[in-house]
């Protein structure tokens, strides 16, 4: 189902369910986990979180790899606050700003991470986010995705046709978030894992920034889901 506007929607849904969002959401940092694995950031590089949320995946990255700048921003004036103090001081830059309109000049990131934010935006604001990430990443910068994704067995077909009916989840579930990146000019999209929770399946997708006008390679993974049981 597409969705034309834009839709603002908090962490938890709603706003007066942010300040409980923590203690649910750390239930799948493993997850969190294999995307700073596939991301291998290097000490020196600059590294944005899109949608950072309480900055739970802004922190893990900035503590897999201490000398890496990392940044964190959320369009949520709520999560900022929560995210600066559970960061204790860490040294993260936190921004307030839409993931479609970003504060930075273009190339100003080595990589992008982001986790769980896609299924909050709508169908033109994947799009329109995927772009502007793309604009301030290096040329030889990749963006790394996890969310739900496209169902892939027995189980996770189920999950999907329960899930799908919630209209901004419905690109995920329905295997359009490798088109929207490649629309976006991402020149290399894949699919690196698959995992199941019980909300649905989940996908770390991969995407390279590439130079303009190049053609778009789109690959989905044939290897087997990982379970991570919590
Ligand atoms: C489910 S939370 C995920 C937070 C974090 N990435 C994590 O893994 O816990 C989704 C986040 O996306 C943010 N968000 C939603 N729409 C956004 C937009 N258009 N621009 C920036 N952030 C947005 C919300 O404020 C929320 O913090």
């Amino acid at each position: 189902m597409a969705q034309n506007d834009s839709h603002y929607v908090p962490a938890f849904g709603l706003s007066a369910l942010t300040p409980y969002y923590d203690s649910f959401a750390k239930l799948v940092n493993p997850y969190r986990r294999r995307l700073i694995h596939h991301a291998k950031v290097q000490p020196g590089q600059r590294v944005l979180d899109v949608g950072r949320g309480t900055g739970l995946l802004t922190m893990m990255v900035k503590q897999a790899v201490p000398e890496a700048r990392v940044t964190g921003l959320d369009g949520d004036p709520q999560v900022l606050e929560i995210a600066r103090e559970n960061s204790r001081g860490a040294d993260i830059q936190w921004d307030h700003a839409l993931a479609f309109d970003m504060p930075y000049p273009g190339g100003s990131f080595d990589a992008a991470v982001s986790s769980f934010v896609t299924h909050h935006l709508t169908s033109a604001d994947k799009v329109r986010a995927f772009k502007e990430v793309r604009r301030v990443l290096r040329p030889d910068g990749w963006f790394f995705i996890l969310d739900f994704g496209p169902p892939f067995n027995f189980l996770t077909r189920i999950q999907a046709s329960v899930m799908k009916y919630f209209e901004l989840t419905a690109d995920n579930f329905n295997g359009r978030i490798m088109p929207m990146l490649a629309e976006a000019g991402f020149a290399e999209v894949e699919e690196a894992e698959r995992f199941v929770i019980p909300f649905g399946p989940l996908s770390l997708w991969r995407a390279g920034r590439g130079i303009k006008g190049s053609r778009s390679l789109v690959t989905s993974a044939p290897k087997p889901p990982r379970t991570i049981v919590q």
